[in-house]
């Protein structure tokens, strides 16, 4: 009786939206490659960390106070007196760098196994477009606490707009509200970062999977599984093997319905995940420093400028870019093409073979070089500037623009291997 009365439910529904060819669609039967690796958790857990900041801030919203006078102290109020207000803050404020470790690592997914090439351009240039908002989101968000970095990071990056030529000036008066960072420079902020920022990026989410269902997903072989599809009575002919019972029509061999087999998978990934964002909440929350700030617990004071500022660790390489090149105009010209650059990768990279796995060995190499000067640039960022310090941060921009401009000059005429006819395990 109630089986019947929810089926009929369903199908009341489905005659009126596709709900169940939409689910089955994209999600239970999506045809997904069977070599899937735990590189490709990070899509999910970076859909879950969205949805736990968005649920984590809609509840901070209800007890946080939106104005210079009173955004410290209601802060101090969530911590202390709010019911598990202080697990909400750490889960946010955790959350962030959670969102941050969990994208740059599924950027490099991309990166090493060529998710963006073609056909899937377009799944990048989203997902950039998604990692500049998430930027952006971060940054207004770290001024809500209005403590000292909140105050004096937001003044640094936000005084970098002045150095454009002619409307410089006229572009940060408009961008603070105010001559100073103030409380409508506050104000703006949490307008952007819990209305209009949020829906940008649950929008972009959106196209970046519709983008992804349009083409199909790529995997650590980089070999397109769509180009390979058979029926089952060729299987029965011994012409191949199915990794699943298909039905006579014909289907891509080397796929497996999404659910079970990478719901179960991904399971895996979020417990691992959740194992590591509990102990940071409840063990170290603040991250050593590096995830909250020591002079954010001392409120805004707009006449004592901390000993150092550096910005949260998730900017710091290409902060260590800007202050590498001494000219002001020219170092924020390659802090932003340091990131716009990213987004011509699906153009700057020529070969026709995607993974790693079969490219040569000066691909290796330049990956392998990107890296280290990525992370040594992040380190830099967060330590004060030194001369010393200043020309290795100077060498490793080299190293991190170089990455570009030789993958472009190498790429074109590679030295591969042959690439597999089935998907290898
Ligand atoms: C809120 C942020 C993001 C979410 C929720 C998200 C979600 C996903 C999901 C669920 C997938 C499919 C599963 C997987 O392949 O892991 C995916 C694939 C992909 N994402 Fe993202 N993504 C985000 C940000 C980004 C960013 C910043 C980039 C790069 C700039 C990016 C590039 C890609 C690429 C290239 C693929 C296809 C990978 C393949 O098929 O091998 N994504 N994303």
């Amino acid at each position: 009786m109630l089986k019947k009365l929810v089926l009929d439910g369903i199908d009341w529904v489905d005659a009126r939206i596709p709900m169940t060819e939409t689910w089955n669609k994209h999600l239970a039967q999506y045809p997904t490659p069977v070599n899937f690796n735990f590189w490709y958790f990070f899509g999910s857990l970076a859909m879950l960390v969205l949805v736990n900041q968005i649920l984590t801030g809609i509840w901070l919203t209800m007890h946080y106070n939106p104005s210079a006078e009173g955004a410290f102290a209601s802060i101090e109020y969530i911590m202390r007196d709010v019911p598990y207000g202080w697990l909400l803050r750490y889960m946010h404020s955790t959350g962030a760098s959670a969102f941050f470790v969990v994208i740059y690592l599924h950027m490099f997914r991309g990166l090493i196994y060529g998710s963006y090439q073609k056909p899937r351009e377009l799944i990048w240039i989203f997902g950039m477009l998604i990692f500049l908002v998430l930027m952006a989101e971060a940054f207004m968000g770290y001024l809500l606490p209005w403590g000292q970095m909140s105050f004096w990071g937001a003044q640094v990056i936000i005084s970098l707009f002045g150095a454009i030529p002619i409307i410089g000036d006229d572009l940060t008066l408009w961008i603070r509200g105010d001559y100073v960072i103030s409380g409508a420079t506050l104000n703006r902020f949490f307008a952007l970062h819990v209305v209009a920022l949020p829906l940008a990026l649950v929008a972009l989410v959106f196209l970046h999977i519709v983008a992804l269902h349009e083409v199909g997903s790529n995997n650590p072989d980089g070999v397109e599984i769509k180009q390979k599809k058979g029926t089952a009575s060729e299987e029965a002919k011994g012409k191949f093997t199915f990794h699943k019972q298909y039905s006579g029509k014909k289907d891509i061999i080397d796929a497996v319905p999404f659910h079970p087999y990478f719901t179960v998978k991904d399971i895996m990934g979020v417990s691992g995940f959740l194992i590591c964002f509990a102990a940071v909440i409840f063990f170290i929350p603040e991250g050593g420093g590096y995830f909250l700030e020591p002079p954010n617990f001392e409120a805004a004071n707009g006449l004592k400028t901390p000993d150092h500022i550096a910005p949260v660790w998730y900017y710091t390489p290409y902060y260590a870019i800007l202050r590498a090149i001494p000219d002001k105009l020219i170092g924020v010209v390659f802090f932003g093409g340091s990131i716009a650059i990213l987004f011509l990768l699906p153009w700057l990279d020529r070969c026709k073979v995607k993974s790693i796995r079969y490219r040569s060995w000066k691909h290796k190499l330049n990956i392998t070089q990107f890296i280290i000067c990525f992370i040594v640039l992040g380190v830099l960022g967060a330590l004060p500037a030194t001369p010393l310090l200043t020309t290795v941060a100077q060498v490793a921009s080299v190293g991190y623009f170089g990455f570009f401009i030789a993958l472009w000059v190498y790429s074109k005429n590679e030295k591969t291997k042959p690439l597999p006819t089935r998907l290898t395990h």
